[in-house]
C-alpha cells in the first residue's frame, strides 16, 4: 500500500502541491488528472523518489521514504514524459543497456517476452525508425525490466496513434490485474481515464475536471 499524508510542495515561493492525502492499495489504477500546471507532474516526481515534499510523509509498504529511499526505487517503474532511449541503437541494444543498469537480471529471452507483451516484436529496429508509439511502448517496457510493483507513467499515451494507445491501455490493465502492479498515471483523455482508473485524484483549482468525473461517475479521491 502506498500512504500519503498531507504531502505538500513548492518551487521557491510558489505552492504547487497543498496537503494532498491518498492511500492506494495494490493493484489500483489511479489517474492523475487536473489543467496544465496543475501539479501532477511533480506529484509524480515526488512518488518516484526525484523530488522531496516540503511537509508531509509517504510510506510504500511501511516503508518511509525519507529513510528507504534506495529501497523503495528498487520498486518503483518510472517513465517520464519524455522519452530517454538510445536513437541509434535497437530496440534490443536498448533492452540490453538498460538491463545491464537494473538491479534484476533478464536473459534475452525474457527481454524479448516483455516487449512481446507490448505488441512490439521489431527487436532489430533502431529507435530512430520506430513511430512515437512504438517508441512509447519501448520506454514502458524498459521501465519493467526490474519488475517494479509500483509503476508510475506521465502522459504515456499522449500524441500516439489509437493502437499503440489502446495497446498501452491493455498492458496497464494488465499490470494491475494480473501482477497486482500499482499504476498511477497522468492523462488530459478524460474518456481513456474513466475507461481504465478505479479512481482519481485531481489537482488544481479548476472546476472542470472535477465535474466532469462525477458526471461520470468516477471516483474521486
Ligand atoms: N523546476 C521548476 N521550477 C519552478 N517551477 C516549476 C518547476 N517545474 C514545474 N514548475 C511549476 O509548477 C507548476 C506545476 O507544474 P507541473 O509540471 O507539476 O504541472 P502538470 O500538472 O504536470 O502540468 P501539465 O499538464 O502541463 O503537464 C507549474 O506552474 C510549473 O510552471
Ligand atoms: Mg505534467
Amino acid at each position: 500500500m502506498l500512504k500519503v499524508d498531507n504531502v505538500s510542495f513548492s518551487y521557491r515561493t510558489k505552492k504547487v502541491l497543498d496537503n494532498v492525502s491518498i492511500e492506494i492499495e495494490d493493484g489500483e489504477i489511479i489517474g492523475l488528472v487536473g489543467e496544465n500546471g496543475a501539479g501532477k507532474t511533480t506529484f509524480l516526481n515526488i512518488l518516484a523518489t526525484l523530488l522531496k515534499p516540503r511537509k508531509g510523509t509517504i510510506t510504500y509498504n511501511d516503508m518511509k521514504y525519507k529513510s528507504k529511499k534506495s529501497a523503495i526505487r528498487k520498486q518503483i517503474g518510472y517513465v517520464p514524459q519524455d522519452i530517454a532511449l538510445w536513437e541509434d541503437l535497437t530496440v534490443m541494444e536498448n533492452m540490453l543497456f538498460f538491463e545491464k543498469l537494473s538491479w534484476v537480471k533478464k536473459s534475452e529471452k525474457e527481454l524479448k517476452d516483455i516487449l512481446l507483451d507490448m505488441q512490439l516484436d521489431r527487436f532489430d529496429s533502431k529507435v530512430k525508425e520506430l513511430s512515437g508509439g512504438m517508441k512509447r511502448k519501448l520506454n514502458l517496457a524498459i521501465s519493467l525490466i526490474h519488475d517494479p510493483s509500483l509503476l508510475l507513467l506521465d502522459e504515456p499515451t499522449v500524441g500516439i496513434d489509437l493502437k499503440s494507445k489502446i495497446e498501452i491501455n491493455d498492458i496497464l490493465d494488465y499490470m494491475s490485474e494480473e501482477e497486482n502492479m500499482t499504476v498511477i498515471y497522468t492523462s488530459h483523455d478524460m474518456d481513456e481515464i474513466t475507461q481504465l482508473c478505479d479512481r482519481t485524484i485531481v489537482f488544481g483549482q479548476d472546476p472542470f475536471y472535477r465535474e466532469l468525473l462525477e458526471r461520470e461517475g468516477m471516483p474521486i479521491s
